[in-house]
């Protein structure tokens, strides 16, 4: 009764800043914790159970929300599950002989494993050919930038960890092959999700000094 009374002589603009500022401020502090604690979690840490059907839905919802200028949708991301993973390792394997003919069995068989290790692994493909309208590849890359970030946090969010992974592979005909990529598609990188087996010390991150200036 008392808070109601105080809040009728407050402005309608006090009002709902007052209504807002607490959820606002747990809000940020909240971003801020997720945003800067998420971490990479490299796919030899990462160990079953990565996210189920439900939890992976919430993680593309995730990434359908990234900025998107002129709505072009300039991702997408092929999920190889365990049952593929054998061709990847294939591809992973040849594309190594293909660039090294002297490779040793030893890194013939490091290159396979790769494919086997995250619990969820996923292939973004960034989608970079002509559009409607005519947004610049610059700025869809920014695009698909935004919408892995979203799917890294919402990921570290559920509890799991995350991690980015490349590599000369990416760019043999042999991945091209695989994943049925278009022209004018390419693939960026692997986003692993799984369970963190064992986590390292969070790397420093650079203060905002060094890389914000004033015109
Ligand atoms: C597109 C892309 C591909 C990456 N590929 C690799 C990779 O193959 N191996 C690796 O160790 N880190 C790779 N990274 C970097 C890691 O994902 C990670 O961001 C970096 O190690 C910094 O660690 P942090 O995310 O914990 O701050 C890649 C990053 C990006 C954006």
């Amino acid at each position: 009764m008392g808070h109601v009374e105080l809040e009728s002589t407050l402005s309608p603009t006090q009002l709902a800043l007052r209504r807002t500022t607490e959820p606002q401020a747990s809000a940020s502090s909240f971003a801020d914790a997720l945003i800067t604690s998420r971490q990479n979690i490299s796919p030899k840490r990462q160990v079953e159970p990565g996210p189920n059907v439900s939890q992976l839905d919430q993680i593309f919802r995730c990434a359908a929300s990234a900025p998107d200028h002129g709505l072009v949708r300039p991702w997408r991301f092929v999920i190889v599950p365990q049952d593929k993973r054998a061709l990847l390792a294939e591809v992973f394997a040849l594309a190594l002989v293909d660039r090294d003919p002297g490779a040793t069995l030893e890194q013939i068989e490091t290159a396979r494993e790769k494919a086997h290790r995250a619990p969820v692994l996923m292939l973004v493909v960034a989608r970079l050919g002509a559009c409607e309208p005519p947004i610049p590849a610059l700025e869809r890359m920014v695009s698909v930038g935004a919408a892995v970030q979203n799917m890294l946090l919402m990921a570290h969010g559920q509890g799991f960890g995350s991690s980015l992974t490349s590599g000369q592979a990416m760019q043999s005909p042999r991945m091209r092959q695989l994943f049925e990529l278009a022209t004018g598609e390419e693939a960026v990188c692997f986003l692993n999700i799984g369970t963190v087996s064992k986590r390292k010390a969070q790397r420093l991150h650079p203060e905002a000094r060094s890389f914000v200036s004033s015109l």
